[in-house]
């Protein structure tokens, strides 16, 4: 299959009540994790690349790889860039082949990220790129950008009303107690916050740093009008850590393929536990 808009996704997502998971596709060991969990629980699937992503890999060969998973697997998966910061970066991943992108401006003053998330559609309207906008500040460490738990930011479910109508956004991806990478303590999610936001607004929302949080907050967040549901930290420890098994039982190993395929495994269940939670799981 070709790679398909993000939007396409949702759209069908809030129509049934379920979510559809986001995973960051970092090396070819990971897309392929991603797309086997997605051939096997037959799940429609977002791949996302991240600044550190294209900086590591490169963002002709995140495209290469993604756009190869689409056309063995049989389920409909996009390409989507994770937390752009750059419009030339933003035209650049449109060039590539990616069919969705995040235009992260929740770093600047509401009319400023309006004007350019505005300039994102703009370009991405007449093409079928879907646009993912952020407001609130999550907190944790994203693309090297740091953000202590007490300078983030919740989103504010009025300020949500005036961006969607101001923009018509596709997405929002917004601030309700989640953080990036590993978690402190247990999270809890300011669901009060959601069912507001999800009452002013009309659109799929966004969950980041949905990694560590319990299912049953998982399950509400959906209940409540979570469509699009990101996750890194999990696949990154349950690759590392079964690589680091191996490294360990078979410390005279020296084929990486030895080590990165069982990685590339475990990494495929947790992928595939995910897609069962959400509900994505037999939707394609
Ligand atoms: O935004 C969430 C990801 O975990 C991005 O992190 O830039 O290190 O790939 P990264
Ligand atoms: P986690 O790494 O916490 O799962 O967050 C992923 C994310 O939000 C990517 O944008
Ligand atoms: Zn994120």
């Amino acid at each position: 299959m070709a790679l398909v808009p993000v939007t396409e996704l949702l759209l069908d997502a809030e129509r049934e009540g379920y979510a559809v998971g986001a995973f960051n596709a970092n090396n070819m060991e990971i897309v392929q994790a991603i797309m086997n969990a997605a051939i096997k629980e037959q799940s429609p699937v977002i791949m996302q690349a991240s600044q550190g992503a294209i900086k590591y890999a490169g963002l002709e060969f995140i495209t290469g790889m993604v756009r190869l998973a689409a056309q063995e697997a049989d389920v409909p998966i996009a390409l989507h860039l994770d937390h752009g910061t750059d419009f030339d970066q933003i035209v650049r991943c449109i060039r590539s082949g990616f069919t969705s992108v995040m235009y992260d401006g929740s770093r600047l003053p509401l009319e400023e990220n309006i004007a350019i998330t505005n300039k994102v559609l703009e370009i991405t309207r007449p093409i079928g790129v879907s646009v993912e906008a952020e407001l609130g500040k999550i907190g944790g460490t994203e693309d090297l950008i740091h953000v202590e738990a007490e300078d983030a930011i919740y989103t504010d479910p009025e300020e949500a009303r005036i961006f969607v109508e101001k923009t018509g956004v596709e997405s929002l991806a917004i601030a309700i107690g989640t953080a990036h990478g590993q978690y402190k303590g247990e999270p809890r999610l300011d669901f009060e916050r959601l069912e507001k936001i999800k009452g002013l607004v009309n659109i799929p929302i966004v969950l980041h740093g949905s990694s560590g949080v319990p299912d049953d907050q998982i399950r509400r967040a959906i209940d409540l009008g979570v469509r699009k549901i990101n996750i890194d930290t999990n696949i990154r420890e349950a690759f590392v850590w079964e690589a680091r098994r191996q490294m360990q039982a078979n410390p005279d190993e020296i084929d990486p393929r030895k080590i990165l395929g069982p990685a590339r495994e475990a990494a495929t269940e947790i992928i595939r536990e995910k897609m069962r939670l959400f509900g994505s799981a037999g939707k394609a």
